[in-house]
């Protein structure tokens, strides 16, 4: 089975590369600079080569606080990237899987949201990814839509947008004092676990929303703290409030996801994020 993976240069596509091979299927792996997908031309192009069965869309423009001054470009990328490949795996009879995000939540609960839970974003980032979802799924009925959390992977070592482990690392590494937030909840999630959970999601046929994250719940704060332990680093940390912490786009509190719909299928919940992250570091050294 061929599968089309787009933003293939990102940490989340690069975990996804070996998995997919490892289950037997053909993959053609497409970056930012061979498929834009805001190009719904290109997208045919590639459609029309690759012939693909299914698409997994990694392609996104996460960068949540230069989104609010710049709404059209995370609006093509995250809105219109999704609607231009729904509309193209609808012509061509393939599968889409796209990845999006806990942010569209509001963060007002104080319990894991389920995926029936009402989306409110706080952010134009949130609303974007948010507005891909909708124009996907209400074009194309063969449709996954994956929501996820704090994801770290070890191509974020190399990828321009990174990741939070990567930016404790760096920013310890400076030496200077660092401010984190402490009431912000989610959980972090390593793309060495979701990747082969989208494996066999898209294996299913149970299209519809998911939330998949490793399981637990933490602070941004504790999860800085968690990296500078399994490092044997100790920087200066400091928990900072979210008023204290001035960034231009509002995150939700708490945006922990509930599985349900995954394990409503049977599948297992994803390991605890604290094994995850000394797995990770194991894997990264
Ligand atoms: N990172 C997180 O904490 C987090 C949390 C929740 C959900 N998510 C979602 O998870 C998914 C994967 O995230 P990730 O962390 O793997 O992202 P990532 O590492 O930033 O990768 C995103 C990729 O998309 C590419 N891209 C950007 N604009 C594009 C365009 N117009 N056409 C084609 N490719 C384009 C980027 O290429 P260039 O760098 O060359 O532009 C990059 O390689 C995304 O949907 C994201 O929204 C991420």
């Amino acid at each position: 089975m061929k599968i089309l993976l787009t933003g293939s240069g990102g940490q989340l596509a690069q975990a996804l590369l070996p998995c997919l091979h490892s289950q037997g299927y053909e993959v053609h792996g497409v970056d930012h600079a061979q498929c834009d997908i805001t190009v719904p031309d290109l997208i045919e192009t590639v459609f029309s080569a690759v012939k693909p069965a299914a698409v997994i869309n990694c392609a996104a423009y996460n960068q949540v606080d230069r989104a609010e001054a710049e709404p059209a470009a995370a609006f093509a990328v995250n809105a219109c990237g999704p609607l231009y490949l729904a509309r193209a795996c609808k012509a061509h009879g393939a599968t889409l899987l796209h990845i999006s995000t806990n942010y569209v939540f509001d963060g007002a609960s104080n319990q894991p949201y389920r995926e029936t839970d009402c989306p409110r974003p706080l952010s134009v980032y949130a609303a974007s990814k948010l507005s891909g979802e909708n124009l996907a799924q209400s074009h194309w009925e063969r449709c996954y839509i994956v929501r996820t959390t704090g994801l770290y992977g070890l191509a974020g070592r190399t990828t321009r947008q990174g990741n939070f482990v990567e930016t404790m690392l760096r920013l310890a590494a400076a030496g200077n004092d660092i401010r984190v937030v402490n009431d912000q909840w989610l959980t972090p999630t390593a793309a060495a676990d979701l990747a082969p959970a989208l494996v066999r999601l898209l294996a299913s046929n149970r299209f519809g929303i998911y939330h998949l994250t490793n399981s637990g719940s933490t602070t941004w704060f504790d999860f800085a703290r968690a990296i500078f332990d399994l490092v044997g680093l100790s920087p200066r940390l400091l928990p900072v409030s979210s008023q204290e912490y001035r960034v231009a786009a509002r995150r939700p509190a708490y945006s922990v996801l509930a599985n349900a719909a995954w394990n409503a299928l049977g599948f297992p919940t994803l390991p605890p994020w604290q094994n995850s992250l000394t797995r990770f570091f194991a894997a990264r050294n």
